[in-house]
């Protein structure tokens, strides 16, 4: 007798525990959201297409971005990262950026002056003494302008990121002085401003995508092109070439863009997310930038299969007297401002 009460009394407990589960778990206010387990068509997914391998600033960037938008959002928000041009090669991808077929793309520079010309001015030939004069320039009020500009085109200009400053390289002969140029070929990305670099060297052009540098030089298409250490070394650029002028005599950076339209319609807290691993992305990348040139220009150097030349400080003098008149073009074109702000010649100013 005794014994079957204790039994009743034990199975009430239990269903009372039970029902005050049930109930709990229901509550609105009591329900984890796990978005890890929330379906591919309720994610939200953006697909981040780039032209360079994995191990390069950029290809390292995009993939630490989308790490930490996953950890951020929860994996609410999901950013597949596609390298090397498998999805949209060089040339083609702001088109698919502009078809919504991928959501986020980050061009170098020169890229996107077919829509804002005046982002030529960063590829001015020796407009920059160091990457911090170019950070200096962006964050200033040119940098405020050309970001207008993007927007104004439809695009929403996320961050911006470096690679780093550009060499010479080439397969026929030492490149010192200007007249070593005459009559040469270089591969060039599509910028203005690069075709007259070489124009007023009286060297040949033509603009391909990167993805094709390696077999136009293996084919003898072209005998040289410029590019930073890290793509050199990542595309094993010097492989096809004998001889290097360190020059550093352009900048290359990206800017990471998504369409203006995709951007407005995302939810606030998402944008937020996205600035917020942008900006903590920005930082790790722009030193991961200058460690990779770094050690490329180390790789370059122990390989012994390129000849290297460091430009003297008269011959640098030289390219730039050769290279001027395209400082009076560009600003007869887009306004003094341009060349005025330049941290170079603020300080001239003083
Ligand atoms: C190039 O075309 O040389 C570069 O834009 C490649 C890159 O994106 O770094």
């Amino acid at each position: 007798m005794i014994h079957n009460l204790f039994r009743i009394k034990f199975v009430m407990i239990l269903m009372l525990v039970s029902t005050s589960l049930i109930l709990s778990s229901c509550q609105p206010q009591n329900r984890a959201v796990d978005h890890e387990q929330i379906s591919r068509e309720e994610r939200i997914v953006i697909r981040f297409s780039h032209i360079v391998g994995e191990k390069t600033p950029k290809g390292m960037a995009a993939r630490r971005f989308a790490s930490l938008v996953k950890e951020k959002s929860n994996g609410f928000v999901e950013v597949q990262v596609f390298p090397n041009g498998y999805l949209y090669r060089d040339g083609e991808e702001i088109d698919g950026l502009l078809k919504n077929d991928i959501q986020m793309i980050a061009p170098a520079t020169a890229k996107i002056t077919s829509f804002v010309p005046e982002w030529q001015a960063l590829d001015l030939p020796f407009a920059f003494n160091s990457i911090g004069e170019v950070h200096e320039y962006l964050e200033g009020e040119i940098g405020s302008k050309l970001m207008y500009g993007l927007q104004r085109e439809g695009f929403y200009p996320l961050g911006l990121w470096d690679n780093g400053f550009k060499q010479m390289t080439n397969m026929t002969k030492p490149l010192t002085q200007p007249r070593d140029f005459r009559g040469l070929k270089f591969r060039i990305m599509p910028s203005e401003i690069i075709r007259q670099q070489f124009l007023e060297l009286e060297a040949g052009t033509q603009s391909n995508s990167f993805n094709e540098v390696y077999q136009l030089l293996e084919k003898n298409k072209i005998d040289g092109q410029e590019n930073t250490y890290s793509n050199i070394v990542s595309k094993r650029i010097h492989t096809q070439q004998k001889y290097l002028t360190a020059s550093n005599h352009g900048y290359l950076g990206y800017v990471v863009l998504l369409k203006k339209e995709f951007w407005d319609q995302l939810p606030e807290e998402v944008q937020k997310i996205l600035q917020e691993s942008i900006k903590e992305v920005t930082d790790w990348e722009k030193e991961m930038a200058r460690k990779m040139n770094e050690e490329s220009l180390q790789e370059l150097k122990d390989c012994k299969c390129v000849e290297i030349h460091f430009l003297s400080k008269e011959e640098k003098r030289l390219w730039e007297e050769a290279l001027k008149p395209i400082y009076q073009r560009f600003e007869d074109r887009f306004g003094a401002e341009y060349i005025n702000q330049l941290p170079r010649n603020k300080g001239a100013e003083h």
